[in-house]
């Protein structure tokens, strides 16, 4: 406990002094030729490490909905425009389509916490949305929460509160499950990571995964390019030799809006949290401490005064995954089409809420539809301008799969707004 308090008295360990920070470098597709790299050769990589089956997929799913005003795991929200499909499903059938194309199931780690652990549990068995024997269900740990006068906080019963320990906690969590000597038993290269609340991310790109080995880099991060200075992701820079990623609470205000001579945002590298680690890599992490972060949430606590239980203002302690980013060697930045793999469903209101997410969605499959048959997207657009449509992963989960499967089409849907394929 002394640990903990000297912590909170020293604040957020993790922030690095600014002086020193430059713009990042990030390999944009288009910059492959001049950097001496052919795209075919990097797809052709990834594909033969997806057909070795030397990858595995991992979700954080520890958070609960509640930014959304929904009383669950986040992963069981109901996600997609049509039919209404929860996260873990989407998922679940984006690697399904991963199977069918390769010929082999793919293992899928999910990291719940102690309030999403058992619902999520209950609902893959119920609905069997994954093979069991790929599905790897693991709980993250606990750090103690305390009090804004930094008094550890306690349970109705005496003991201490505890909270998850923040997405860092999955090195540890993941070596506890016994789950890194299931990937070395398997020859699992590469852990493709990725958050629960984006159903756009892409779990098939043969292409960065390609970079990312050729790169020999132990932890890759797709990027998009931030547009406003107010944007809530975090940012990467580069600290001296090694590369950092800084989250938007903790990014100096100042240097937030900072352009270069263009009017480009000088910092703009924006985490959309979907990584690949090497496993060599997580396995060094597992045995790592990371920095914390102290942060201000709403804690359900026993208050002494009024003898019930409470909702307070407390501290609560925990670690981030990407603080491990400087002990990676060779760590890419890959930038993608912020509308094409990035929608996460975070707030209620304003910026990153459902309805934003379903209209992502859909604009999405509207422009698959557009390079698909522009002559069809336009005639049923002059009788709904704005149509509710639906693509299964299960169908083609990116835009050349998606012309080839529409082509394969016995013949068109009737009518576009409704329309699920
Ligand atoms: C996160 C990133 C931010 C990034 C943005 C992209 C952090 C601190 N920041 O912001 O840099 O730009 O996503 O969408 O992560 N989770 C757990 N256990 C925990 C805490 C979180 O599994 O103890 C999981 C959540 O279920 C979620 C993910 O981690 O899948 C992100 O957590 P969240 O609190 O939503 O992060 P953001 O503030 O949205």
């Amino acid at each position: 406990m002394k640990h903990f308090l000297s912590l909170l008295n020293t604040n957020n360990q993790s922030l690095p002094t600014t002086s020193d920070w430059q713009s990042p470098s990030c390999l944009l597709k288009a910059d492959l030729p001049e950097s001496g790299l052919d795209s075919n050769d990097l797809y052709t990589l990834g594909e033969r490490t997806f057909q070795n089956g030397e990858v595995a997929f991992l979700t954080v799913a520890g958070g609960l909905g509640t930014r959304i005003g929904f009383d669950g795991p986040k992963g069981l929200f109901p996600v997609t425009p049509v039919m209404g499909k929860v996260l873990f499903q989407v998922f679940a059938e984006k690697l399904r389509a991963l199977k069918r194309r390769y010929g082999r199931t793919f293992h899928w780690l999910i990291m719940t916490g102690k309030e999403t652990d058992k619902a999520t549990r209950e609902a893959f068995r119920k609905h069997a949305w994954y093979d069991e024997a790929y599905l790897h269900i693991f709980k993250q740990g606990t750090l103690p929460a305390f009090s804004t006068d930094k008094q550890p906080l306690l349970n109705e019963d005496g003991s201490i509160v505890c909270l998850p320990d923040g997405h860092g906690g999955v090195f540890k969590a993941l070596k506890q499950a016994d789950l890194l000597s299931l990937l070395e038993t398997k020859g699992i290269q590469t852990l493709s990571y990725f958050q629960v609340d984006n159903p756009l991310v892409r779990l098939d790109d043969a292409l960065f995964l390609g970079a990312h080995l050729h790169q020999k880099s132990e932890f890759s991060t797709k990027v998009v390019a931030k547009v406003h200075p107010e944007e809530r992701v975090g940012l990467f820079v580069q600290d001296g030799d090694r590369l950092r990623l800084v989250e938007y609470s903790e990014f100096p205000p100042s240097l937030q809006s900072a352009r270069n001579k263009d009017g480009s945002l000088k910092y703009r590298w924006g985490n959309t949290a979907i990584h690949l680690l090497s496993t060599d890599f997580v396995q060094a992490c597992a045995n790592r401490e990371l920095p914390y972060h102290v942060c201000r949430k709403k804690i359900k606590a026993w208050d002494p005064i009024s003898k019930t239980v409470q909702t307070i203002e407390g501290l609560k302690l925990e670690h981030f995954i990407f603080d491990a980013l400087p002990q990676a060697n060779n760590p890419l930045l890959w930038e993608v089409a912020h509308e094409e793999e990035f929608s996460p469903v975070k707030n209620a209101t304003g910026n990153d809420t459902p309805e934003t997410c379903r209209r992502d969605q859909i604009n999405r499959w509207l422009r698959w539809l557009k390079a698909a048959d522009p002559t069809w997207l336009k005639e049923q657009l002059k009788e709904n301008p704005e149509p509710t449509v639906e693509i299964s992963p299960l169908f083609a989960d990116n835009k050349d799969d998606f012309l080839s499967a529409w082509k394969r089409l016995p013949e068109k849907p009737k009518t576009l707004d409704g329309c699920c394929l």
